[in-house]
């Protein structure tokens, strides 16, 4: 939720400030502003909308300025409007802050503020930052800062720049996300590793409780009581190229696509050794998965593959419950964080909490030293690459393949399983050849206002992980619901308007889901199936069905999730929304 980003150095500052946000974009896209050091004195320009309209007001002005930070806004505290956009400045203009994240005591702070004769101006937690900036500094920004954090409650990543102090940047990480980057009389700092691609690979993730005072000409880190710190700076494997669109008219679409490659990277990354881990999952008495959205749908996949291939007994549950239940976790369990970001607050602090209590942490990431990725005991990865998308689609196919490896890594004899699951992106590059058929069924359904999703055992969470998709995206009220449930009082739901997708590969439950789908007909509801290709009697019950190549019954999650993303994805782009960008959401969720 918000992306902030700063620069010192020798170039103009502004160009790599709006690279960094457009790249950054993802993380919200309500308002958007920098802060620069032009000709000694503080230059800021903040816009309502999308980074492009920020652009468009900072077009022709010819700012110079070698150092300066930027922010874009996903609204937590305050409407959205130009005065609560960032960066915010203290009442005489010498310091600028940008801040991701929230100030839980900000009501209080704001009180001590005023109390000193300050001017409040937006309704932000952020504006208090800056005023206990401006109003603790002694001559020196790091040493004022460190003084500062001490006062704040709530998990935030800052940064502040300031017209006395011309060459630096001080900026902070405690609960929300902070990368530093390395370059050559130049250095950054931004919320995410994209941010930084198009200047350096060079990287230095933050951890909680840490402070950066970077400088042209070296970075310096500190704890929160002052003591220098050594940390190595890692080098990241991906490249420019695969944060950028390359030709799809969406990131979506072109994540989508890259499903075949990104499926084969994981696949390949896990299967010829034993997931690297130093104990078995048999070692532990459960297994419990936390994880939100559509990390949490892999983990209701993963559940039925842990259990069948490892006889260890799993449990899934939102991260956001978590936290605050009474959950008795101790020595015997395995926590599995899965969080294609690793930063996701809600995952993170419940995942710490659990292994407070004893328990193992093992986390399941896409970003390479992201916070959950350096909090763990170990640690899976996705090699899915950079997802700019806001709808997760690659991340959640390469979430399966871990978990699929992980469970029948397990097993003594795994050669068939092994076998099958080299198979999978080769299927799935299969499906993809049929997108164009999925398109125009899209086209048909993109008028209806609600859709239901049913599927049972693995088919069950695909259709939950569709109906996201399809709600997400194209705001249409999408249900996924477990199809063996329906009659228990959804059933009530369906009339003609109402189409029903139904996820119905020929596996363990195929007769069963069937009969729920005549059940739907009965009441003259209209059914999409999603079956296997030759399905003479699904297609004999089904307005239309979307085929896929047959496959063992464990992999058909595989397949059967990536025809529904399109449709999601159709629906939306037909509906000329903002794809990668949907309204009221961000990708990284860094509150509670
Ligand atoms: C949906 C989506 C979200 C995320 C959720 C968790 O398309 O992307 O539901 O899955 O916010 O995010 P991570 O996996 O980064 O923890």
């Amino acid at each position: 939720m918000c992306g902030i980003v700063g620069y010192v150095g020798a170039s103009p500052a502004l160009l790599v400030l709006l690279q960094g946000l457009e790249r950054l974009e993802y993380r919200g896209y309500d308002s958007a502003g920098v802060a620069l050091l032009e000709n000694g004195k503080l230059y800021v320009e903040k816009k309502v909308g999308k980074i492009r309209e920020l652009v468009r007001s900072l077009w022709g002005k010819n700012l110079k300025a070698v150092v300066g930070i930027g922010h874009t806004r996903w609204a937590t505290h305050g409407e959205v409007c130009e005065l609560n956009a960032h960066p915010h400045t203290d009442n005489r203009g010498e310091f600028a802050v940008v801040h991701n994240g929230i100030v839980e005591n900000y009501r209080e702070l704001r009180q001590e503020i005023e109390s000193a004769g300050v001017s409040y101006v937006s309704q932000t937690d952020t504006e208090a930052i800056v005023h206990l900036i401006a109003l603790n500094y002694e001559g020196d920004l790091l040493r004022t800062v460190l003084k500062v954090v001490k006062k704040l409650r709530g998990a935030y990543a800052f940064a502040v720049i300031s017209t006395r102090e011309q060459s630096r940047i001080v900026a902070v990480k405690y609960g929300s996300p902070l990368v530093v980057g390395i370059g050559k009389e130049e250095n950054f700092v931004a919320s995410d590793i994209p941010a930084l691609l198009p200047f350096t690979r060079e990287v230095i993730p933050l951890n909680d409780g840490e402070v950066v005072d970077l400088r042209p000409d070296g970075v310096f880190i500190y704890d929160f009581e002052g003591n220098l710190l050594t940390k190595e700076a890692m080098h990241v494997p991906w490249d420019i190229i695969s944060a950028e669109k390359g030709g799809f008219k969406h990131f979506m679409l072109k994540e989508i696509f890259e499903q075949p490659r990104t499926l084969s990277d994981t696949i390949r990354g896990y299967i010829s050794r034993d997931m690297s881990l130093p104990f078995s999952l048999r070692d532990y008495r459960r297994v419990l998965i936390i994880a939100c959205g559509t990390s949490y749908h892999a983990g209701l996949i993963g559940k039925y593959w842990i259990e069948k291939h490892a006889g260890v007994p799993v449990e899934v549950a939102y991260a956001s419950e978590v936290r605050y239940a009474n959950m008795p976790v101790g020595e015997q369990d395995l926590v599995l964080a899965i969080s294609q970001s690793g930063e996701t607050a809600d995952t993170r602090f419940s995942a710490l909490a659990l292994k407070e209590k004893g328990a193992t942490l093992l986390s399941l990431v896409n970003v390479m030293g992201s916070a959950l990725d350096r909090e763990s005991d170990h640690t899976l990865y996705t090699h899915a690459g950079p997802e700019i998308g806001v709808a997760a689609t690659k991340t959640f196919t390469a979430q399966l393949a871990v978990l699929y490896s992980l469970a029948v890594s397990q097993r003594q004899d795994r050669q068939k399983e092994v076998e099958n699951l080299l198979k999978v992106p080769h299927l799935v590059e299969e499906v993809l050849t049929r997108a164009e058929a999925v398109k125009n069924l899209a086209l048909r359904y993109a008028h209806s206002k609600d859709f239901l999703y049913l599927g049972r055992y693995l088919s069950y969470p695909v259709a939950l992980e569709g109906a996201l998709k399809l709600k997400e995206i194209s705001y249409i009220h999408a249900e996924g619901y477990p199809a063996g449930e329906m009659k228990h009082g959804p059933i009530a739901l369906i009339d003609e308007k109402t189409p029903t997708v139904a996820i119905a590969p020929a596996d363990r439950v195929y007769e069963k889901i069937l009969s729920n789908v005549e059940e739907v007909l009965a009441r003259k509801g209209k059914v999409i199936g999603v079956g296997f290709e030759k399905d003479e009697r699904l297609k004999s019950l089904c307005d239309a069905v979307i085929e896929v190549p047959t496959v063992e019954e464990d992999l058909t999650p595989f397949l059967t999730t990536v025809p529904l993303q399109l449709f999601a994805y159709y629906i939306a782009d037909y509906l000329g929304l903002d794809v990668d960008q949907p309204r009221n959401l961000a990708k990284t969720v860094t509150v509670e």
